[in-house]
């Protein structure tokens, strides 16, 4: 599943087509509890899940998989170059990084020529908007150009959370700029059949301003 909207990968394919996926070494950043890392190696293919977090490779050890799990920054990659045909990421790291160049380049490294990466993040328009699923998340709130993070601390001032935003201009840049050719960016439009609340998104707000941009990029 890359997004909220419910787009799931067996219908949209941006890895290639299913039955192509067998033996592909396939890399899965940010994976939290690793369910595409587990769906990937349902189709043959041979995953890596590799998160920061450690609390949730213990999530994804306990579901279970055969299948590594690499704690590990996302910007600092412990692979040698050109191990993976394909690198996934259902918004995992890129939006948690300061410069997610970093993260590109590296995934650009350890990608084999003609690799492909997909990711999934917040779409940049939700930037202006509160996030919130009913009527009061239909208003401008805030500017769409404003890039201070936004931050959650404890009671210490500790940052506990920090989410980095781009422009949809920002976010092309960075990958063009990190090597990568653009190939695709989708906007999955909120279908009918998904009713389901969470967090900020809504079937109202779904159906008005898109939640989720997915860029398909390719190396040479
Ligand atoms: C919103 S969750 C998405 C998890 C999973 N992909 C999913 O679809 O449920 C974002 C994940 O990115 C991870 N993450 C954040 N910054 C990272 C970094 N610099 N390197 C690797 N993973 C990171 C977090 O630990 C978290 O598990």
């Amino acid at each position: 599943m890359w997004c909220p909207e419910g787009l799931d990968e067996v219908e949209a394919e941006l890895l290639g087509p299913s039955e192509e996926l067998k033996d592909r070494d396939v890399l899965e950043i940010g994976a939290g509890a690793a369910q595409c890392s587990r769906w990937l190696v349902a189709q043959g293919a041979r995953p890596v899940a590799l998160d920061l977090s450690h609390r949730q490779l213990q999530h994804a050890l306990r579901i279970g998989g055969p299948f590594p799990l690499v704690c590990a920054d996302a910007a600092a990659l412990p692979f040698a170059d050109g191990s993976f045909d394909l690198a996934c990421s259902a918004y995992g790291a890129l939006p948690f990084v300061a410069d997610p160049r970093l993260v590109l380049r590296e995934v650009r490294r350890v990608l084999r020529p003609g690799g492909r990466f997909v990711f999934s993040v917040t779409h940049p328009i939700r930037w202006a908007f509160p996030d919130e699923p009913g009527p009061e998340g239909l208003s401008v709130s805030a500017s769409y150009f404003d890039r201070t993070p936004y931050v959650e601390q404890d009671d210490e001032g500790l940052a506990v959370y920090v989410e980095h935003h781009r422009t949809l201009g920002d976010r092309v840049r960075d990958v063009v700029t990190s090597g990568f050719r653009l190939v695709d960016l989708i906007e999955p439009e909120w279908p009918d059949w998904n009713t389901s609340e969470w967090g900020g998104w809504s079937p109202l707000r779904g159906h008005l301003i898109p939640g989720t941009a997915i860029f398909v990029c390719e190396r040479d």
